[in-house]
C-alpha cells in the first residue's frame, strides 16, 4: 500500500487563499493549457481511494453542478459525522481516526494506492510517516497568504527527487519519493 499527494501550490507554498479561494489556480479547462491535464487523469487512474479532509470536501461540494470524481471511491475525514449528499452516497463515505487507522482500514479492504488531499490532512499523514510520494505542481504566482501545504514537523523529512517537468504556461511539476 502506498499513499501519494498530488496537489497544486502557489510559488509561495499555499494551496488556497485564507478564505479557501482557488481563483489563482488555472482550471484544467483554462485557455492557456491546450488540453494538458498535468498527469491528473493518469494519476487518478492509479489510485483506488481518495482520502480528503472535511474542508476540501466542503469546497468540492460547494462547486455544485457535476461531481468531478466519477466512480472513484472517496473517504472524507472528520472528527464529526459528515453529511454526504444522496447523489454521491454510493462512492463517498465518512471516516474518523488517526491517519494510521485510516490506512489500516483501507488496506484491509485491499486498497493499494491512496490519494491524500487537503492541507491539514496531508500534514497529519506526513507527520505519521504515511506518505510515500509527493507530486507538487507549482503555479507561477505569489499570493502572500493562505492555507499552507506544509507546516511544523517533528523531524526533517528527506525527499528523493524523481523528476521535474515544466510547462509552457510556467507551471512546474515535481515528483518526490519519501523513503522509509
Ligand atoms: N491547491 C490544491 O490543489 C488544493 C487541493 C486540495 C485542497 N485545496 C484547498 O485546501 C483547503 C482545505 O485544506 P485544509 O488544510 O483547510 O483542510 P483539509 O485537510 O481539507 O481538512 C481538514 C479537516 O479534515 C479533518 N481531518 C483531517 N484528518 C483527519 C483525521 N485523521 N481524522 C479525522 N478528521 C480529520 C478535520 O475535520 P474536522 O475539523 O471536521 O474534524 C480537519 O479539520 C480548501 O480551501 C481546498 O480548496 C487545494
Amino acid at each position: 500500500m502506498k499513499a501519494s499527494v498530488y496537489i497544486a501550490t502557489s510559488l509561495d507554498g499555499f494551496i488556497a487563499r485564507a478564505n479557501g479561494g482557488l481563483d489563482w489556480l488555472p482550471g484544467v479547462e483554462s485557455e492557456d493549457n491546450s488540453g494538458e491535464d498535468y498527469g491528473y487523469h493518469a494519476f487518478m487512474d492509479s489510485v483506488d481511494y481518495l482520502v480528503m479532509g472535511r474542508n476540501t470536501f466542503d469546497i468540492v461540494l460547494g462547486f455544485g453542478g457535476e461531481w468531478h470524481y466519477g466512480e472513484k471511491r472517496i473517504v472524507v475525514l472528520s472528527s464529526r459525522p459528515v453529511e454526504i449528499p444522496e447523489r454521491i452516497a454510493d462512492t463517498v463515505e465518512w471516516m474518523s481516526g488517526t491517519p494510521r487507522e485510516i490506512v489500516e482500514q483501507l488496506a484491509e479492504r485491499g486498497a493499494q494506492h491512496l490519494y491524500v488531499d487537503g492541507g491539514v490532512t496531508i500534514q497529519r499523514f506526513l507527520n505519521e510517516g504515511l506518505l510515500q510520494q509527493l507530486i507538487i505542481t507549482r503555479i507561477p504566482v505569489l499570493i502572500g497568504d493562505g492555507i499552507p501545504l506544509f507546516g511544523p514537523l517533528p523531524h526533517d523529512i528527506k525527499l528523493r527527487h524523481v523528476e521535474t517537468q515544466s510547462y509552457a504556461n510556467g507551471m512546474v511539476q515535481s515528483r518526490y519519493l519519501i523513503d522509509g
